[in-house]
């Protein structure tokens, strides 16, 4: 697709604030976060527990709204949306993969793929084309019919891979998708990642795991809600990330500097 919007960042999030209320208590879960990225990096996100990981996976995956500061994604305004069309950012923009991989018990491998075409245009069987096609591109062609318990950890996290890039989201958002996966398992995982990073796709990563971070090719590191550090792993090969990285720093000073003022 090639418009006006093709020549910004993917992701440009500038002072992103994000409060929680629970009873008489207020959590800043983000306390302006700036982070720039753009199409087809592979980044990790690391941090202490508590760090604001997850709260900033579900502001850039569209599934709430920052209390402040702004969000572009793909140069569209996503903190200014309502529910209604932060769900269709969310249906057209981005894929999920969680540690607990979120697959139905009952249905089989296909009907899992499938579920997010319910509403999709093309009919049964191109549904389950496009189902099916997926499942082949993580490798599971000949598990389709088998369900959740019929597979093992890391065909699960495979099916939820599949499900999770059957739109052809922009983003990839794996929240600790390794968290329940022995090594050899994770480094199978990584490797399905780096495939579809190597494909084109926007990878972003949530791990505490060094070893996962090391298969990206720039780790942001948090601390109580704001970037700590912003750095190119070895994997950063043709040092594409430096730039961004200076991009980001320098929308930090800004707002700092505006901060201060
Ligand atoms: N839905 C929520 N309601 C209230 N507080 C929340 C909610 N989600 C997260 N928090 C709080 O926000 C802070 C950041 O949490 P989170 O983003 O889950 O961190 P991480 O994923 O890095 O462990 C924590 O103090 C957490 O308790
Ligand atoms: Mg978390």
């Amino acid at each position: 697709m090639a418009d006006a919007s093709d020549n910004r960042p993917l992701i440009q999030a500038v002072g992103l604030t994000k409060i929680y209320r629970v009873g008489v208590e207020t959590i800043h879960a983000l306390r302006g976060l700036d982070l720039t990225i753009e199409r087809n990096e592979m980044v990790a996100i690391m941090g202490s527990s508590g760090s604001g990981k997850s709260t900033l996976m579900n502001m850039l995956g569209c599934l709430d709204r920052p209390t402040g500061g702004t969000y572009l994604l793909n140069g569209r305004d996503v903190s200014r949306m309502n529910a209604k069309e932060l769900a269709q950012v969310r249906n057209e923009e981005i894929g999920f993969v969680f540690q607990s991989f979120e697959l139905l018990p009952r249905q089989t491998a296909l009907e899992n793929v499938e579920l997010p075409l319910i509403y999709a245009s093309g009919g049964w069987r191109g549904r389950r084309q496009r189902a099916l096609a997926a499942l082949e591109r993580v490798g599971l062609a000949k598990r389709v019919d088998h369900r959740p318990n019929q597979l093992s950890g890391g065909q699960r996290q495979r099916v939820a891979i599949a499900r999770a890039i059957l739109n052809k989201p922009s983003i990839l958002l794996a929240d600790e998708p390794t968290g329940n996966l022995d090594s050899a398992t994770t480094t199978e995982i990584l490797a399905l990642f780096r495939q579809l990073h190597a494909e084109g796709q926007t990878v972003i990563i949530v791990t505490h795991e060094d070893e996962v971070a090391a298969h990206c090719q720039r780790v942001v590191r948090l601390r109580d809600g704001r970037v700590l550090s912003d750095l190119p792993t070895a994997k950063d090969i043709a040092g594409r990330h430096l730039p961004m990285i200076e991009a980001a720093a320098a929308a930090a000073a800004t707002t700092a500097g505006k901060a201060g003022a």
